[in-house]
């Protein structure tokens, strides 16, 4: 009999496809599995679960008993209870590397937007608002030859540095609980403590994994640290940020403006005060949000699966101490 698994959102149908060759499929492609009798029937016969963001916690462990592996399509796995999955010898995996470039294109659209005003700008053409030439308050402020600070030089900060350098002329610094001699030596990054890269920095983007030492690690004294000038972006988790302190830092001047593509809660709140402000520009988590590297996320995620459940070791397993449970 064909291994049993669980497909939520969101999994390419390409890929959904080349899945059921092998396996028997029960598929959640929207979100009202939450709480759904026949979600719970699924998740108490699967082997496997594949899809993004769930919640994997105690609580929904204990409704599937036969799993022995969970395959989250990204590359972030806050919603993994990893330790308790370890427990019980049920393997999680994530998709390293495949993002990497699209995410750091979607980074770099931000900083763009945020510095030259993209969106009000459009708003204010399609509007019919504009008669006579642009007025200097409307006017932007320059992203080349800047100073950049990247909090979290993993490969996405990499790949940021990379367009930051070689394109767009930029002084790099970082910040990370490690060096990173590639970026060092091939886009001049240079390593600081993050005081002093906040401090220093006319473009603070925040690009760490979210655990619980990164938890509002930007808050009301990060944005103090920051030039009044400074343009900060999230493109990691809504959750490392203080979004109270955020929102006081651009309403008082404590900083320009900033470029969110997370929110602590998501989707947020559409009472959330920072949607009120005008030198904010916010997306709903668009950072590998590509037909391709999405596609290129299921099709890893798959083969994780795949992997997991045919006896090999996954390729992007994140707890070793998890393999080999009894098929
Ligand atoms: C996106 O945020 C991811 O973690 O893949």
């Amino acid at each position: 009999m064909k291994p049993k698994i669980l497909v939520y959102m969101r999994v390419d149908d390409r890929v959904i496809k080349e899945l059921e060759k092998d396996f028997h499929i029960t598929s959640f492609q929207n979100h009202e599995y939450i709480g759904n009798r026949t979600f719970d029937q699924a998740l108490k016969e699967a082997d496997g679960i594949i899809g993004l963001a769930l919640k994997v916690n105690k609580e929904l462990l204990d409704l599937a008993p036969n799993l022995k592996i969970v395959s989250n399509v990204s590359v972030g796995y806050d919603n993994l209870d990893i330790e308790e999955l370890t427990k019980r010898k049920i393997m999680a995996t994530n998709t390293p590397g495949v993002l990497d470039d699209t995410t750091a294109d979607a980074i770099f659209g931000i900083m763009l937007s945020t510095a030259r005003r993209i969106p009000e700008l459009d708003q204010f053409v399609k509007s019919g608002k504009w008669d006579i030439s642009l007025q200097p308050n409307q006017y932007g402020v320059d992203v080349h030859h800047k100073t950049l600070g990247i909090i979290g030089m993993g490969k996405i900060g990499r790949a940021i540095a990379q367009r930051a350098h070689l394109g767009f002329g930029m002084n790099i610094l970082y910040h990370n609980r490690s060096r990173n001699k590639e970026a060092e030596n091939i886009y001049n990054a240079t390593y600081c403590e993050l005081d002093e890269l906040l401090k220093q920095s006319d473009f603070v983007c925040l690009m760490v994994p979210s655990t619980k030492d990164t938890n509002k690690m930007i808050g009301a004294a990060e944005f103090k640290k920051m030039k009044k000038s400074a343009i900060f972006i999230n493109g990691s988790r809504g959750k490392n940020v203080d979004e109270d302190a955020l929102y006081h830092a651009l309403s008082n001047g404590d900083i320009h403006a900033a470029g969110i593509d997370v929110f602590t809660e998501e989707p947020t709140n559409p009472n959330n005060p920072l949607l009120q402000l005008k030198n904010i520009v916010t997306l709903p988590h668009i950072g590998s949000s590509t037909t391709e590297c999405e596609y290129g996320m299921s099709k890893l995620a798959a083969e994780n699966l795949h992997a997991g459940l045919s006896g090999k070791k996954p390729p992007s397993l994140l707890n070793e101490d998890a393999s080999g449970k009894e098929k």
